[in-house]
């Protein structure tokens, strides 16, 4: 599994487990332990305990490339979440003299929690806290929910079967079927103003089902020959997640180019014309996929067909969207041409990435995470 972060060699030890799954931890630093951390599957605001109220806040992204209203959105997002791989810290209590050091003891619990199949660490604290200021930095994401600030630490990638971390409710939750534990997450947080966009989601996703049943061609379960190794095959993203990244991309890049890596039959760059983008460009592997999208897209962008790593990037792209089209390797050569047009033009630059497989080579190059959810990630360029 691959982890976001490193809180060095801190001790964790469970304590106990009460019930309703609420676990306690204790934290020590060469023998002394310095943290309490209570962490469930309920959603308390923080309680903290012990901390000084001098508040360190740096470490924010420049508003260019990620304003509020943006970082907003996402956090109101995520607190919405009912993943069973979410879990809420209820409690940090710190010894005398670790005023500061909550990051340090939470980052230390989620990597032991990450090996128990979490992936999300949420904190949800009144934005005065002093802790809101220090939960910033590499993994952490953070925005404003009403008067309080959600902070939220990445802890592992994938996200497709994690194991269910422990507790009574994934427990109990764990005995009934996938289908029903996802359908049970989604009525959770739906809310009926919602319903008109979720029945023309729903028809969307149906018309494109039957479209693709019936295309000519082999099912595609295997990448197309030739495809370089570590390739992943044809899927397509839901309509309903591809319009909820899209919605949290910071309007100004709008009028900047859109580029789908491993763009498949073109649903995505569609959508993006759809919600404003007047310029899009996929690259795919398969040539029938790419007539496909060339036709998706009408005369309002490009497709080339062939391997999207190899040719730079156009340097006037600002939303790269990838969903799963390869291995970590495919990342690391992609995180590569994002450097190079970067280094050419810097500019703020997001990436979508749907089912990520890791986040680790564009963290390498300068990209931040911003958006972290069961379904994608989202980094943009810090230093733009
Ligand atoms: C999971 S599909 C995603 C299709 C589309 N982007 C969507 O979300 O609906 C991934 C696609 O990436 C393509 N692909 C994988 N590696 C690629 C590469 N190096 N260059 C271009 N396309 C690639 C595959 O052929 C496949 O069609």
């Amino acid at each position: 599994m691959a982890h976001v972060g490193d809180a060095g060699a801190r001790d964790v030890r469970l304590l106990s487990t009460a019930r309703r799954g609420v676990q306690r931890f204790a934290v020590s630093h060469e023998g002394t332990v310095f943290a309490h951390v209570e962490v469930g599957r309920a959603r308390p605001t923080l309680r903290t305990v012990g901390v000084s109220p001098a508040a360190d806040r740096e470490g924010s992204l420049p508003a260019a490339a990620w304003p509020t209203a943006s970082a907003d959105r996402a956090a109101a997002a995520r607190w919405a979440d009912h993943h069973v791989a979410v879990l809420t810290v209820a409690r940090v209590d710190l010894a005398e003299g670790a005023g500061d050091r909550a990051r340090e003891a939470l980052e230390a619990v989620g990597l032991h929690l990450a090996e128990a199949g979490a992936r999300r660490l949420d904190v949800r604290v009144p934005a005065a806290d002093p802790v809101a200021g220090w939960l910033r930095g590499a993994g952490w994401m953070q925005g404003a929910v009403g008067a309080s600030m959600v902070a939220s630490h990445s802890l592992g990638y994938p996200w497709s079967h994690p194991k269910e971390p422990s507790g009574t409710a994934s427990r109990r939750s764990g005995r009934l079927p996938q289908p029903v534990r996802r359908l049970g997450r989604r009525l959770a947080t739906m809310r009926p103003a919602q319903v008109p966009e979720l029945a023309q989601i729903a028809a969307a996703e149906v018309g494109a089902a039957v479209r693709l049943r019936y295309a000519p061609g082999p099912p595609r379960v295997h990448p197309v020959d030739g495809a370089p190794p570590g390739t992943f095959p044809f899927a397509v993203t839901r309509y309903r997640t591809i319009r909820t990244a899209l919605d949290l991309v910071p309007p100004d890049l709008r009028s900047t180019r859109f580029v789908d890596i491993g763009c498949g039959d073109g649903r995505v760059l569609r959508e993006a014309i759809d919600r404003g983008w007047s310029s899009v460009h996929g690259r795919e592997l398969e040539a029938a996929l790419g007539d496909r999208a060339r036709a998706a897209i009408g005369g309002h962008g490009t497709v080339e067909v062939g391997d999207g790593l190899v040719a730079p990037l156009p340097d006037d792209t600002g939303v790269v969207y990838l969903n799963n089209p390869f291995q970590i390797d495919g990342l690391t050569r992609l995180a590569a041409l994002l450097a190079g047009s970067l280094a050419r033009r810097p500019r703020p630059l997001v990436v979508i990435y749907i089912n990520p497989r890791g986040v680790g080579p564009l963290a390498a190059e300068g990209f931040a995470l911003v958006q972290c959810t069961p379904a994608f990630s989202l980094l943009t360029f810090a230093s733009g």
